[in-house]
């Protein structure tokens, strides 16, 4: 199973992105704004895996309320799915606490879910479902 992206939350995308860039030597590819979720991210590659860093551009961003809670850092890691019911189905089956009971739209018509850290060693997962 490949990680499609692994999501940073900052403060500032200014403060974290040379780090990851210019340093460390990262692939930039695009700052994109998500206005469903409030954030601007920053996307770079490591390999065939992306590396999202997300500045809230809100208050009530969620990634604005996890600053808050947690602080800067981690914030999720995405799993490339190839089936995404049948992998809600199962989770649902053992009682794994979801977010998203049923999949939504993603970016670039993926679909995606979220799924509680709770049930993922207190690390937001979420599942991506490329387009068929
Ligand atoms: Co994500």
């Amino acid at each position: 199973m490949d990680i499609d992206h692994i999501a940073l939350a900052t403060k500032k995308l200014d403060s974290s992105v040379p780090f990851y860039r210019d340093l460390l030597g990262l692939e930039y590819h695009e700052t994109e704004e998500v206005p469903t979720q409030k954030v601007r991210a920053a996307i770079l590659k490591a390999g065939e895996t992306k590396v999202e860093i997300l500045e809230p551009t809100a208050p009530d961003s969620p990634v604005a309320r996890f600053i808050e809670k947690r602080g800067e850092g981690l914030h999720h890691i995405a799993f490339c799915v190839d089936d995404l019911d049948e992998t809600l189905g199962r989770l649902k089956a053992a009682g794994a606490r979801l977010i998203d009971e049923e999949p939504r739209p993603g970016v670039g018509g993926t679909r995606i879910a979220f799924v509680h850290p709770a049930a993922a060693t207190g690390v937001l997962v979420e599942l991506v479902e490329a387009p068929k």
